[in-house]
């Protein structure tokens, strides 16, 4: 048989970053700046407790969650992030991805357009284009700190088209931290133009010095419009349990958790079970990672600076998102090329979008020491490529 495949995968744009981990992951000399998951294990305490309940998970789970982990969520909710929520406003999903794409689903009919920022995370043009809906760029400049606009989106909105505006604080790839002048803007935006705001908080906890996470689901009037996505990935290293989950007003919420039926019925009960139990553990284990974080955050900013590759400081995350247009605009060309030449791998900006161009992502969820080997081979890089420009 011809392998026939959709339009709609056939569109799907290709990047890069799965290639060069493969080859990052096949050749133990190279160093891999590339992940965008914590190279920590999960808290202790989850390790003993997932050995616990291992023989008590092999049925089900309701589909919008268990009762007693949306207990624990709605107390989170209400704790960290200052949003009021019910049972019935809360979907548990397989990681917060999935609930990206559902709610997309239930909220994007063919030709409608959502608002996102360009550079954004690499897979929400796709959560987007697979439901025939168009994605419409938002640039965020680097002269801005790489901060929403709310002019720019005002710019862009097509009344009756647009629906949805996709925010993502703190930011993957650049480590922004959009602050609460410019969330009340783009709510006010949000409920003039009768849009929804999908406010994806995978990285909610990871943040620095002064900076704050403010979740734009808890300023007056958002009851209805915000769409807000958490994780288990990033804050409790549980990227491999793949737990989610989202908030938002009740009939969508029920729409959500209808069509979670029909893609996955519920996220693993294990997962669940084990996320009430992160959920109930001090900030000790969260606030450790981030000290980490924060650390080789800071040194690599300081090691790319001081070679010339400037970067806007990222407040949040664990990514640098360096300028490479001293040497070259062209950032897949510039990432072949360091991987091949100095044995270090980061994924190109272009990944993230054509406002990405001409910066490279570089991922701090790596021992410091690697990291430090790492920015040592990238100088020597630079150096030699200053060279052979002179020559
Ligand atoms: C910005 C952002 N949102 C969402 C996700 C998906 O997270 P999850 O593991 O919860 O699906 C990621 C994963 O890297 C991410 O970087």
């Amino acid at each position: 048989m011809a392998v026939r495949l959709s339009h709609r995968e056939l569109d799907l744009p290709k990047i890069e970053i799965g290639r060069l981990l493969e080859i990052a992951a096949e050749h133990k000399e190279i160093i891999s700046l590339g992940p965008g998951e914590p190279d920590f294990n999960m808290p202790d305490p989850l390790i003993e407790h997932v050995k616990k309940i291992a023989n008590k998970c092999n049925h089900y789970s309701p589909p919008g969650g268990r009762h007693e982990f949306k207990e624990a969520i709605i107390k989170k909710l209400k704790k960290d992030n200052r949003i009021k929520a019910k049972p019935e406003n809360i979907v548990v999903t397989c990681g917060s991805q999935e609930a990206l794409l559902i709610a997309s689903a239930c909220t994007m009919d063919a030709g409608d357009e959502m608002l996102i920022p360009d550079p954004s995370f690499f897979a929400y043009l796709p959560t987007i284009e697979l439901f025939n809906a168009a994605p419409i760029f938002v640039p965020v400049k680097e002269e801005e700190g790489f901060a929403l606009n709310p002019d720019e989106v005002e710019k862009r909105i097509v009344p009756g088209k647009t629906k949805v505006l996709l925010i993502n604080s703190p930011c993957n790839p650049t480590g922004t931290v959009l602050k609460k002048d410019i969330l009340e803007e783009l709510a006010d935006i949000a409920v003039e133009h009768d849009l929804y705001i999908f406010s994806d908080e995978a990285y909610e906890k990871i943040i620095f010095d002064d900076a704050k996470h403010v979740s734009i689901g808890s300023l007056n009037g958002m009851e209805n419009n915000a769409v807000s996505f958490f994780s288990f990935s990033k804050t409790h290293a549980m990227c491999g349990f793949r737990l989610g989950f989202c908030v938002c007003n009740q009939k969508l919420a029920d729409a959500i958790t209808k069509s979670h039926i029909y893609t996955t019925i519920c996220a693993p009960t294990i997962s669940q079970k084990l996320g009430t139990k992160a959920l109930s553990l001090p900030s000790i284990h969260t606030n450790k990672m981030v000290s980490q974080y924060q650390r080789r955050v800071r040194f690599m900013l300081t090691r790319l600076n001081e070679m010339g590759l400037y970067c806007v400081e990222p407040k949040g995350a664990f990514y640098c998102f360096p300028n490479i247009q001293s040497v070259t605009k062209d950032s897949k060309k510039f990432a072949y090329d360091l991987l091949k030449k100095a044995k270090v791998a980061v994924v190109p900006g272009v990944d993230f979008g054509t406002n990405g161009e001409g910066h490279i992502r570089c991922s701090c969820a790596t021992d410091i020491k690697l990291i430090e080997k790492a920015m040592d081979k990238l100088e020597l890089y630079l150096k030699k490529v200053k060279k052979r420009r002179l020559r």
